[in-house]
């Protein structure tokens, strides 16, 4: 038996990455000769098998533990949920696709001897670093990240998107109520929400390229991080979800009156009945909306929750226009000359109304 001491934990978020995960066990077991460690996959219930490819080598290998959370998804998360589960004093993070270079680690944790340390991180922008073989495109992109963050926290990190490090794992559990836990950048996420600056060093690697499965970095990954930038400057003033749940509420103010003028003035039908039917898109559109992008982390799947889900959104913003029209009256009757203050004081009220108690009710679990 083995009774060493546990050096290092590795977290390894995973979806979809059953070709790989094999792979990186035996590199890590390679890369890692002469310390304790374990590995934790952390996989979200990937429809390719990932976490049953992770259990197969668990049985075996002691140092190989599975996190399968089912019904949630999110990179940022899952690694915080990885880095929680371990007794070890350093916790790493590796993606589990092979493009960050395992045989960094033992550096990592060596430099972590030094107590004056919180963090190592592999970076590509130092000195012997490279992002290996990206196109121009994906070089620029990352630019744009790389400046933007920089706009909206005074990072003086040379590569903030990486998603490659050790941390003491007792800071790190310090921390864990203050971060946010959106999008795909830990990292990020740990350094700004600090509210010591963090010690850190950084350590040169070359970005592998992806030789199995595919990238899940995408459009709406491009979106939660400029939601996870928001959230840092502005969270605590207009929370992040309140703040997409009113964006989407106006744009939906906007298919109404469009769906109005299109019935009533364009079809000739009578205002009442367009004024319904303005009504049911409006509230169609922002519950689908609402679904796919303030509540994306508990979003509504299969006919029979989304039906559900429509009707309690349905009820819950009947019951906000009530409140709206209620407030707005009752403030028109102390100042009659406000109407468009009580008005708007009316609509504010319904939004926080709709907004409190469709999360309860209609995205709630
Ligand atoms: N559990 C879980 N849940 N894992 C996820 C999720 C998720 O929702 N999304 C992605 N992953 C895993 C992938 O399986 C992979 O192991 C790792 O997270 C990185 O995801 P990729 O889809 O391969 O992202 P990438 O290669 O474009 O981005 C990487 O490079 C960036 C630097 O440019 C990541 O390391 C980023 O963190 C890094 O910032
Ligand atoms: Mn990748």
């Amino acid at each position: 038996m083995d009774l060493a001491p546990l050096d290092l934990a590795i977290v390894v978020p995973v979806f979809n990455e059953r070709e790989n995960v094999a792979t990186l066990v035996a590199r890590l077991d390679r890369a890692l000769d002469g310390l304790a460690w374990e590995a934790i996959f952390v996989d979200d219930d990937s429809p390719d098998g990932t976490a049953e490819a992770a259990r197969d080598l668990a049985r075996v290998d002691r140092r190989v533990r599975v996190i399968q959370r089912i019904g949630r998804r999110g990179l940022s998360s899952a690694c915080i949920e990885g880095m929680c589960a371990t007794a070890a004093p350093v916790v790493a993070v590796i993606d589990g696709d092979l493009q960050h270079d395992e045989t960094l680690l033992p550096a990592m944790v060596r430099a972590l001897a030094d107590p004056a340390l919180d963090l190592a991180i592999g970076s590509r922008f130092v000195a012997g670093g490279s992002t290996g073989e990206w196109d121009r495109d994906r070089v620029a992109k990352s630019a744009l990240a790389t400046r933007l963050s920089r706009y909206a926290m005074k990072t003086e990190l040379s590569d903030p998107m990486s998603g490659f490090f050790a941390i003491r794992s007792a800071v790190l559990r310090d921390l864990v109520p203050r971060l946010g836990g959106i999008g795909f950048k830990i990292l990020l996420d740990i350094m700004s929400a600090s509210p010591r600056p963090l010690a850190f060093v950084e350590l040169p690697y070359t970005f592998r390229t992806r030789a199995a499965g595919e990238s899940k970095l995408d459009h709406v990954v491009a979106m939660e991080y400029l939601i996870a930038l928001y959230d840092r400057r502005f969270g605590r003033v207009v929370p992040v979800r309140f703040a997409m749940f009113s964006a989407i509420g106006a744009i939906g103010t906007g298919v109404h009156m469009g769906v109005l003028s299109l019935g009533y003035v364009l079809l000739g039908w009578p205002f009442l009945a367009s004024q319904i039917v303005a009504t049911v898109a409006a509230l169609t559109f922002n519950f689908f909306l609402n679904n796919a992008l303030t509540y994306r982390d508990r979003r509504l799947r299969g006919w029979r929750a989304l039906v559900d889900g429509w009707v309690s959104f349905a009820l819950v913003c009947s019951v906000g226009a009530v409140a709206n029209v209620g407030v707005a009256a009752f403030l028109h009757d102390v100042r009659q000359g406000a109407w468009a203050a009580s008005a708007l004081l009316g609509v504010l009220v319904g939004a926080v109304w709709n907004y409190a108690l469709s999360s309860r009710f209609t995205w709630g679990r």
